[in-house]
C-alpha cells in the first residue's frame, strides 16, 4: 500500500488492528467452547487468519466514519462481511468449483483439513457472521435488524451466490453484458454491503447508501476485472493464490474476453467513476487512497 499519505497509513493500522483483534477475539470464543467439534473449529480460524487484504471490513468502518458514526458501532458487520467473504472463498477453492489449492499464501482451506471439514467451516463462518451482529450490544435491535437484511440480500442468490452461480454453472456464450452482471453479483454485492452496512451502522439517511452503492458498483467492477488481470499477470508468490487457474477452469473472463490492455483501460475508467460517486461524502481521503490502490494493487 505505497500510495498511501502518511495520514492514511496510520488509519490503515488502526482500522487493520481493530478488525484483527476483533475476528481474533470472536474466532477464540469458538476454538475455546469447541471440544469433538475443534476441528472445524481450527480450519475456521485457520482461512480467516490466513491474511488477506480484509478490504470489505475497513470499507464497512470507513463508510461508517464518512457517515459521522462511531467504528465500535460497525466492527461487528466488519467482521461479520469477512467471514463471509472467507467462507465464499473456501467453498469457491473446492475441487467441485475452481479448484485451487494455494490461497491466501497457504495451503486452501480443503488441503489443509480435507474436503468436508472446509465445506462445513464454510457453512459455520456463514451462520457465525450473523450470530455475532445480532448480539451486539453496542448497536440498536433495529440497527441490527437493517444491517443483517442488507448482509443476506448481498449474500444470496441475487447476489454473491448468483454470481458463482452463473460463474460455475453458465456453459453458453459468455458476453460483456453477461460477464459484468455476473462480476457485479459474485463481487460486487459484498463490496456494495460493505458500503451499505458501514451506513446504516451510522445511522445515514438513505440518499448516502444510494450514493455508496454507485461507488462499490463501479468499485466492483473494476475489482473483479483486476483480479483477473492478475491471474493471468500476476507474480502467485505475491498474490498468494495460484495464477492461471481462470484458464485453467476454461473460464472466459473480461481480461481474456476483450485483452488485458483493454481491461486495464475499463478497470481504470470504472475506478475514475467509483471517485467520482465519493463525493456525496466527507473526508474521503482514505478511500480516495484505497480505492487507488486496488487499481493499482499486484495482490
Ligand atoms: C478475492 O478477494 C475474491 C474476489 C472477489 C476477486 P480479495 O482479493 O479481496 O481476497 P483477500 O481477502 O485479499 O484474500
Ligand atoms: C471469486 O472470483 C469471487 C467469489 C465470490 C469468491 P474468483 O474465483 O476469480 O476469485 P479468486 O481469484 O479465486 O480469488
Ligand atoms: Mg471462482
Ligand atoms: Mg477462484
Ligand atoms: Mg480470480
Amino acid at each position: 500500500m505505497d500510495n498511501f499519505s502518511e495520514k492514511s497509513r496510520a488509519r490503515l493500522d488502526t482500522l487493520t488492528r481493530l478488525i484483527q483483534s476483533s475476528l481474533d477475539g470472536y474466532m477464540n470464543e469458538q476454538t475455546e467452547k469447541a471440544d469433538k467439534q475443534k476441528k472445524v473449529a481450527e480450519a475456521m480460524a485457520y482461512s480467516l487468519s490466513a491474511g488477506g487484504k480484509r478490504i470489505r471490513p475497513l470499507l464497512v468502518l470507513e463508510f461508517c466514519r464518512v457517515c459521522g458514526g462511531d467504528v465500535n458501532s460497525a466492527v461487528s458487520a466488519a467482521c461479520a462481511l469477512e467471514m463471509i467473504h472467507t467462507f465464499s472463498l473456501i467453498h469457491d477453492d473446492l475441487p467441485c468449483m475452481d479448484n485451487d489449492d494455494y490461497r491466501r499464501g497457504k495451503p486452501s482451506c480443503h488441503k489443509a483439513y480435507g474436503e468436508s471439514e472446509a465445506l462445513l467451516a464454510g457453512d459455520a463462518l456463514l451462520n457465525l457472521a450473523y450470530g455475532i451482529i445480532s448480539r451486539d450490544e453496542r448497536i440498536s435491535p433495529e440497527t441490527a435488524i437493517k444491517l443483517i437484511a442488507n448482509l443476506t440480500e448481498a449474500v444470496g442468490v441475487f447476489g454473491m451466490i448468483g454470481g458463482q452461480v452463473i460463474d460455475t454453472d453458465y456453459d453458453g456464450d459468455m458476453d460483456e453484458k453477461l460477464l459484468l452482471e455476473m462480476y457485479s453479483m459474485k463481487t460486487g454485492a459484498l463490496l456494495k454491503t460493505a458500503c451499505q452496512m458501514g451506513c446504516i451502522a451510522a445511522g445515514a439517511e438513505e440518499a448516502k447508501l444510494e450514493y455508496a452503492a454507485v461507488y462499490a458498483e463501479k468499485l466492483g467492477l473494476a475489482f473483479q476485472i483486476i483480479d483477473d488481470i492478475l491471474d493471468i499477470t500476476g507474480d502467485e508468490k505475491l498474490l498468494g493464490k495460484p495464477v492461471g487457474s481462470d484458464k485453467e477452469c476454461g473460464k472466459v473472463t473480461y481480461a481474456s474476453l476483450k485483452g488485458v490492455e483493454a481491461a486495464r483501460e475499463a478497470a481504470r475508467r470504472l475506478t475514475d467513476e467509483a471517485m467520482d460517486a465519493l463525493s456525496h461524502f466527507e473526508d474521503t481521503e482514505f478511500l480516495k487512497e484505497l480505492t487507488m490502490f486496488l487499481l493499482k494493487r499486484e495482490y
